[in-house]
């Protein structure tokens, strides 16, 4: 902690309040040792606990990890099965941690089709940190950004429906306001950066609403292989980035 803070090349005041990752590598990273696939995952899971420490020691205000994709389940069956057991040992692991260091887990994406363990595991991480105010960790899984969408609007109409939004139902009062209010991050600030591990320049269906006006930074190290210098040398860039939000 005391090494981050007298870095002279990091202004702590000016943080972005909310960064974003998509945790990708995972499979190369693996193949490259002659490893298989889960054991890049389980490597990925300790890439997380190093980064989720070092926001939480920069007083980061929120994180949010991409951890599995509506595509993702299109994987093969043991692949699946393997990322849904690291899930949930990783939360049962974390728990005792993320509550004592004032961290409160949230969980982004369709969570009723995760296996019951796992909706367990998120469920009662999310019960035992609910008090925390510290750091906020979003954990994408299930998560898909079109789908997040699709379902926003739909509880819209039925909100209209019941005459709970506006009993004219009159197309003016559907605002952006409205959509953003109806999304999983609802409350939250959108994210000011979004990191992606591995040297893909895409952005895989992940937030597609909130990162309207996300600085994006691509590194080609490989999920497993990231770590906190480099997490803080892309703050360090993204100090130096002008944002204009559209405006000159
Ligand atoms: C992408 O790498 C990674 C995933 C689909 C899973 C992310 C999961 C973890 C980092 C493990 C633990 C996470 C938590 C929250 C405990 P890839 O498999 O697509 O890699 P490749 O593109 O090299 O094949």
């Amino acid at each position: 902690m005391i090494s981050l803070l007298i870095d002279p090349e990091i202004d702590f005041t000016r943080l972005p309040r909310h960064v974003a990752i998509i945790m990708d590598g995972n499979g190369r990273w693996a193949k490259k040792r002659l490893l298989n696939r889960v054991q890049g995952h389980g490597k990925g899971a300790d890439t997380v606990r190093t980064i989720v420490r070092t926001c939480h020691e920069i007083k980061l205000p929120i994180l949010t990890l991409y951890a599995f994709s509506t595509e993702n389940w299109c994987r093969p069956k043991k692949e699946v099965d393997a990322l849904m057991m690291l899930f949930s040992t990783f939360l049962k692991s974390e728990q005792g941690k993320l509550k004592n260091n004032n961290i409160r887990l949230n969980a982004l994406g369709q969570i009723d089709r995760l296996p019951q363990k796992v909706q367990k595991a998120l469920h009662d991480t999310m019960d035992a940190t609910k008090e925390n105010n510290g750091m906020l960790l979003n954990i994408a899984v299930s998560y898909g950004g079109r789908s997040e969408i699709v379902r926003a609007v739909k509880n819209i109409a039925l909100k209209v429906k019941k005459g709970l939004i506006d009993p004219e139902s009159s197309p003016e009062s559907i605002t952006e306001q409205l959509i953003t209010e109806h999304l999983y991050t609802s409350g939250m600030d959108d994210p000011d950066l979004l990191i992606r591990t591995s040297g893909e320049k895409r952005i895989s269906n992940f937030l597609l609403w909130q990162i309207a006006y996300s600085e994006i930074f691509v590194t080609d190290t490989l999920w497993p292989d990231f770590n906190k210098d480099e997490l803080l040398s892309i703050l360090k860039n993204y100090q130096n980035r002008e944002r204009r939000f559209g405006k000159l």
